[in-house]
C-alpha cells in the first residue's frame, strides 16, 4: 500500500470546519464523503457546477491539492463569497473560477471528475449533461449532488450511465461514471460500474 501521510491534509480540517459552522446547511452533509471520494479518483481536472457560497468549491478544491489536481469552478451567477472563501483557505493555486458557459473552453474527454450542484430541474440537469457529458474523459466520473430530487434523479437514470449512490436519502450524493464505449449507453445495469481496466471483448 502507498503511504499517505497525515501532513499533507494541512488545511482539512478548517475546511470541513469552515463549512459546519455555516447557518444554511446543504453539501455540509456530505463534505467529509465528497472529500475523501474526490482524493480517492484522484482526478488532475475537476469542474463543478453550482458554486453558491463555495462549500462543495472548498471541499473540492481541497482535494484537488491533496492529490495535485486543479478545480474549475462554474455558475450562472458570481460567487464572490466562494471565491474569498477560497483565498482565505489558502486554495487559490488549486482553483479556476470560470464563470458561465464554460463548456465550450474544455476539450472534448478533457475533465476527470464533474460535480454537478447547478440547474436542479430536469431540463438543467440533461442539458448540463448534454453540454458536459463529452468533455469527461471515458471513464471519467460524475458526483451529483441533490441526486435524489426527481428532477435530478430522472435525467441521471436516462443517462444510462452506471451510477451507485453514495448516499442514499435526501439531499442525496450518487456517483456515475462515463462509460468507456457508447454501446453501454444503452441502459446497460444502471447500478453497474464497469472496471475502467476491462477490455471490451
Ligand atoms: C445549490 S447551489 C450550489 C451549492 C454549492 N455547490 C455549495 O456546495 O455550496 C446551486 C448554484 O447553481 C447555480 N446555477 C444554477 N443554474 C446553473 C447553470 N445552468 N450552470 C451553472 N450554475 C448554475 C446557481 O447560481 C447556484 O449558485
Amino acid at each position: 500500500m502507498r503511504q499517505v501521510f497525515l501532513r499533507r491534509l494541512d488545511g482539512l480540517t478548517d475546511v470541513l470546519h469552515g463549512i459546519a459552522m455555516r447557518k444554511h446547511r446543504d453539501v455540509d452533509d456530505h463534505a467529509a464523503l465528497l472529500w475523501g471520494v474526490a482524493v480517492a479518483l484522484r482526478p488532475e481536472v475537476i469542474v463543478e457546477i453550482g458554486v453558491r457560497k463555495g462549500n462543495s468549491t472548498t471541499v473540492l478544491a481541497h482535494a484537488a491539492r491533496t492529490v495535485g489536481g486543479r478545480l474549475f469552478s462554474v455558475d450562472i451567477h458570481e460567487c464572490p463569497l466562494a471565491e474569498r472563501r477560497v483565498a482565505q483557505l489558502g486554495l487559490e493555486a488549486e482553483f479556476s473560477w470560470e464563470g458561465r458557459d464554460a463548456a465550450g473552453r474544455f476539450a472534448d474527454g478533457a475533465i476527470d471528475l464533474l460535480f454537478l450542484d447547478g440547474d436542479h430541474s430536469h431540463a438543467g440537469v440533461e442539458a448540463d449533461l448534454a453540454a458536459w457529458g463529452p468533455k469527461i474523459r471515458r471513464g471519467g466520473m460524475v458526483i451529483a449532488h441533490d441526486a435524489e430530487r426527481p428532477g435530478v434523479a430522472e435525467p441521471l437514470r436516462q443517462s444510462g450511465w452506471p451510477a451507485v449512490f453514495l448516499a442514499p436519502g435526501r439531499p442525496g450524493l450518487a456517483l456515475l461514471q462515463r462509460p468507456e464505449t457508447d454501446r453501454l449507453h444503452a441502459g446497460a445495469g444502471a447500478d453497474r460500474i464497469p472496471d475502467p481496466e476491462r477490455k471490451e471483448p
